[in-house]
């Protein structure tokens, strides 16, 4: 909070990322593995970036739709309907400035000054921060930890509802946790948004990143697409940034109802007023030719994750439940205070890690690790982690 400038409440309280301050102690130091934030190592497929070029030189560099050009969320109804096995309308798609622009537009059509979001933790960051600048509050329901993973209860959802709640955010599978919802709990959170007249905003965007057979439906994440009907009270924030290695273009999008269009169409002209045409143009060749690229993404991090828990697995202490879905090791060192461990493993290990107070204040003994990259990266990785994290946990004992 700054004192010396008559700024509103919801600017003056945002907060520092407590993952910001650990990359910028570390950034510099010569031969550190970073993955302490969320995305690859892989750059965009040139056959993605030459669709922008071509855009470019085409001279595609005025002013656009504000909903997105036409044939992309054509492009962005069809992928959908792959994946999900249902048909979508593209009139309930707007093309956002990433999945972060998504996730804002639906924290202003959902809540605002005195109203309550539920949200259950640990959780990005980034929805607080949303929403705490749309003016509303957040109420953290905690999550617990056990060798079994993460435990999820719709029931302490239930009982966090208040008059004044007015959404329920579910990311699944989570970043920072990898939980993943199962059909079942979906359907729960449904049914209890419907009969309280709550909104739902469904993160959805790690959903072809799923590990656990018993839980995947159609080698993907179960989604609230599965049981929703077109009017539901959903909220559905997506991106390009992570299947197709697309984070520094910043482009996403919101799926609402198709009623709502004018008014998302309105909060894109107010805020963003639109996404660049190149970047779209590189969008649409994604979604239509990305397919194989995002087979070799899900491969590659199905392969991270075994190198990671493999080492995690041999050091005592640690409690480390293999994660169902997400990009994330999520694993705790309890009693260790982990900032402490962020700052020391820069130090001693040469490894970047994400310290779990940054997702909220029951995972201050965590660690976030992105398993997103090459084999050789993560297995020196985990040789320089293994001593020092033993050493630690040891200490802990
Ligand atoms: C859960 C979750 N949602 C949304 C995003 C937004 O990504 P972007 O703004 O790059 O599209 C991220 C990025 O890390 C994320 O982890």
């Amino acid at each position: 909070m700054n004192p010396s400038f008559p700024i509103r409440p919801e600017a003056a309280q945002t907060k520092v990322s407590g993952i910001v301050e650990v990359v910028d102690y570390g950034r510099l130091k010569p031969g550190l593995i970073p993955l302490w934030v969320g995305e690859g190592d892989l750059s965009t497929p040139a056959f993605i970036a030459e669709a922008a070029t071509r855009s470019l030189a085409a001279g595609e560099t005025f002013y656009t739709w504000q909903r997105g050009i036409p044939e992309l969320r054509a492009a962005i109804a069809a992928y959908m309907g792959r994946v999900y096995g249902r048909s979508f309308s593209p009139d309930r798609f707007t093309v956002t400035i990433g999945g972060m622009h998504a996730m804002q537009i639906a924290a202003r059509l959902a809540s605002g000054e005195g109203d309550e979001v539920i949200v259950p933790t640990p959780a990005w960051p980034n929805f607080a921060g949303a929403l705490g600048v749309a003016g509303a509050r957040v109420v953290e329901v905690p999550m617990t930890l056990s060798e079994l993973g993460w435990r999820f209860d719709a029931n302490e959802i239930a009982r966090a509802v208040t008059k004044r709640t007015r959404a329920i955010v579910i990311n699944s599978p989570s970043n920072p946790t990898g939980w993943t919802a199962t059909g079942e709990e979906l359907r729960a959170v449904l049914e209890l948004a419907r009969d309280k007249g709550l909104w739902i905003i469904a993160d959805e965007i790690y959903g072809r990143y799923v590990y656990d057979d018993a839980i995947a439906i159609d080698g993907r994440a179960p989604s609230f697409h599965d049981y929703a009907q077109d009017d539901d009270l959903i909220l559905y924030c997506q991106t390009m940034s992570k299947n197709w290695a697309m984070t520094g273009w910043r482009i996403g999008w919101i799926e609402a109802p198709a009623a709502l269009g004018q008014t998302i169409e309105n909060l894109v002209q107010y805020s963003s007023s639109g996404v660049p045409v190149f970047v779209q143009r590189a969008a649409i060749t994604a979604l239509e030719h990305g397919e194989s690229f995002v087979a070799h993404q899900i491969a590659r991090a199905r392969r991270g994750r075994e190198i990671v828990y493999d080492a995690l697995a041999g050091i005592p202490g640690l409690v480390a439940p293999k994660p169902p879905g997400a990009l994330y090791a999520f694993f705790a060192l309890p009693g260790r205070d982990a900032r402490a461990t962020a700052f020391r493993l820069i130090d001693e290990a040469g490894v970047g890690l994400a310290p779990g107070g940054a997702f909220g204040d029951n995972a201050r003994d965590c660690l976030r690790l992105c398993f997103a990259r090459k084999a050789e990266d993560l297995e020196e990785t985990m040789r320089r982690l293994e001593p020092v994290l033993t050493e630690i946990a040891g200490a802990a004992a």
